[in-house]
């Protein structure tokens, strides 16, 4: 799809000024495929390959490519790159020290998916060993091998390959086809549609009654919303992202005006780094084209490791260097004094009378079949959810 620059443009430039596109196509593409035969080569893992993605097709703007030692050290230790641009999390590839030994600087090394699928290449630059206790405490904030995302840091590989990438293969996501947009085409998208103004929405989890608030409260103050569902690697706890995919055209079908809204995947994998994870997703969803971002209660946060407001307060302080604006939204519940949604801003009602269900609870009934109380989910979305689930 062509996308001309002044489209591009044409609300929110993306971060660091221009969108990034490392997606090889036509001649230039078969001839690297056919060349990396010869390379040496790196499997990569399902979080890793979505990172290629990502970089592949400018969401991760002005990422060209995997983090080299400078980069890495500077966002770990000053949530900046080494040319002083916000930055939140590393973007990394990690292997493990024999393979590391197989790779030389200067190698071109194909980069294959756990399929099988040569995905892309990269431009080796650089090969260095890092501290995981000081990643897991500098952008986890806890070295708790508890934390879904500290365990995999942990997990992963000793030593990190920097360099440029080019994708030349496109992880598919056939099941999402119908949503699934680059960074160039939701910028194109808004303009056709005339949005001036388009709040981006992360989430993890089905879309519930306080999400439904939150997003409607930014609808009557911006021209649009994007929808924008993360449907890369999550912990297996998690709702499946395809049952939530059908959970969201639901909620959209039947709740929002069909002209302020749109669905598009964001193909990442969650980390669950919480306040550092909100910097990278408001990051991200600014390339995508969006003039704000929502950041709720606990964004991006997983069991008691970061503060209810903490990822709101952490985004402020670089809220003007992001340059997208930053929506955020006290806990939202449903209050039955007040019979409708509210936030403590807006009821004055004890915390008994709020419907407080926690996502644990949530799951548990869906799992056991049983409906969700319809101040809490709207029935349509229990209903594609518990189905869901129970073809699981
Ligand atoms: S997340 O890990 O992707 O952040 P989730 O899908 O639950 O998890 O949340 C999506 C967005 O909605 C986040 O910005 C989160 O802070 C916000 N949010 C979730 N629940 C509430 C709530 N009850 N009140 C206010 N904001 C919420």
């Amino acid at each position: 799809m062509a996308v001309s620059n002044d489209i591009i443009n044409n609300t929110i430039k993306p971060h660091g000024g221009e969108l990034i596109n490392r997606t090889l196509e036509g001649q230039e593409r078969e001839t690297l495929i056919q060349q990396a035969q010869d390379f040496p080569s790196v499997t990569l893992n399902p979080w890793s390959l979505s990172d290629l993605e990502l970089i592949g097709i400018g969401g991760f703007s002005p990422l060209t490519g995997f983090m080299g030692e400078a980069d890495y050290n500077k966002v770990v230790e000053d949530t900046h790159l080494a040319n002083g641009l916000v930055w939140s999390i590393p973007i990394t590839l990690p292997v493990d020290e024999a393979k590391a030994d197989e790779l030389n600087v200067g190698d071109r090394v194909a980069l294959y998916g756990e399929d099988g699928e040569l995905y892309g290449v990269l431009d080796l630059e650089e090969k260095f060993s890092y501290d995981k206790e000081k990643e897991a405490r500098e952008v986890y904030g806890t070295t708790d091998d508890n934390h879904p995302g500290v365990k995999k840091v942990y997990e992963k590989g000793s030593i990190y390959l920097g360099g440029p990438v080019y994708l030349l293969n496109r992880p598919k996501h056939d099941e999402f086809s119908d949503y699934h947009y680059d960074p160039a085409e939701t910028r194109q998208m808004f303009a056709d549609l005339g949005w001036k103004t388009v709040v981006g929405f992360q989430t993890r989890n089905p879309v519930h009654r306080a999400h439904e608030y939150i997003q409607k409260s930014a609808l009557e103050i911006v021209d649009g919303l994007l929808l924008n569902p993360l449907v890369g690697e999550t912990k297996s706890d998690d709702i499946p992202a395809d049952v939530r995919m059908e959970s969201y055209q639901a909620i959209l079908k039947n709740y929002f005006p069909e002209n302020r809204t749109r669905l598009v995947i964001y193909p990442a994998a969650m980390r669950y780094a919480g306040p550092k994870e909100a910097i990278l997703h408001a990051t991200v969803r600014k390339n995508y084209g969006c003039t704000h971002f929502i950041v709720g209660r606990d964004h991006a946060g997983v069991g008691d490791y970061y503060g209810t407001y903490e990822a709101q307060e952490l985004i402020s302080q670089y809220e003007d260097e992001l340059g997208i604006q930053i929506l955020k939204f006290e806990h939202a519940f449903y209050c039955e004094v007040c019979g409708n949604m509210a936030t403590a801003k807006t009821c004055p009602h004890d915390s008994s009378k709020h419907l407080h269900l926690s996502g644990t609870k949530v799951r548990e009934k869906l799992r056991n079949g049983e409906s969700l109380p319809k101040e809490f989910s709207r029935p349509e979305v229990a209903e594609v959810l518990i189905n869901g689930l129970k073809e699981k």
